[in-house]
Parts: C-alpha cells; structure tokens; sequence
C-alpha cells in the first residue's frame, strides 16, 4: 500500500517536469537555430579555424551577454555584429541554451 509520502514525490515529479518545460530557454529550438552558427562555430560548437572560439560549454550566462552586446555594438566584430542583428532575445537565450548544454 503506497504511503501518503510516496504520493507526495510523485506529486512534486509531476510539477518539477512542468515547471522545466515551462522554462523560457529552448536548447531543441536553439539546436535548429545553431545552423546559423554552425560554419563558423561548428556543428557541435568546436570550432574547425583557429580565429573562431568554440562555443560548446561557454556559460550560459556570458553567451547571452555576448550576443547583446554584439547586437548593441558595445561589443564590434565584423562577422559577429551583423548576425547578432538578426537574433531577438529569444533565439539568444535558445542558442544560450543550445551551445551551453553541450
Ligand atoms: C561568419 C562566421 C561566424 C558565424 C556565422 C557566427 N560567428 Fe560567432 N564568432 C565569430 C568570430 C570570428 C568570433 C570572435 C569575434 C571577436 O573576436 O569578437 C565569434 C564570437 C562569438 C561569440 C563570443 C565568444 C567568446 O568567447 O567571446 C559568441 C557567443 C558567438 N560568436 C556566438 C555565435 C552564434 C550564436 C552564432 C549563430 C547565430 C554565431 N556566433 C555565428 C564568427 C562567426
């Protein structure tokens, strides 16, 4: 016979798994958008040339900066800037997402 306990984890599972699919960042939807990065940065955010930093593993935190900042022009790069132009605050905390998971 389960015990008053073992319904109440069951209920906190349930409400944790919502809560997680209720977050804003989409790392699926940041893995489709990363297409867009992937000839620079790579497919799996190693980048292949030497002038181009690997993403995969960067915090989370400092990509969403980055990229504002890029967006901004507080931070200038040629190749950077113009693509960071194109990105709303969603696709950012996707790709965030996305390149911090891996
Ligand atoms: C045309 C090549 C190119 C593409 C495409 C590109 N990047 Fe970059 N990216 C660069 C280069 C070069 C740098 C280093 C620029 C610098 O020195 O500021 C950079 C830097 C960055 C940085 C900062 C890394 C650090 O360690 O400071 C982030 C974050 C980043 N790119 C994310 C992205 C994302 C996300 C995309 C796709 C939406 C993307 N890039 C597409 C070339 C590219």
């Amino acid at each position: 016979m389960p015990t008053r306990k073992f319904y109440l984890i069951i209920l906190c599972l349930i409400l944790l798994s919502g809560i997680s699919s209720l977050a804003l960042a989409d790392a699926d939807a940041g893995k489709e958008k990363s297409a867009l990065c992937a000839g620079c940065h790579g497919a799996d955010g190693i980048s292949l040339v030497d002038e181009i930093p690997n993403l995969a593993g960067q915090k989370e935190a400092y990509i969403i900066k980055v990229l504002k900042d890029y967006r901004s022009g507080t931070r200038k790069n040629p190749m950077m800037s113009s693509i960071a132009q194109s990105l709303d605050d969603t696709d950012i905390l996707d790709l965030a997402a996305f390149f911090s998971n891996l």
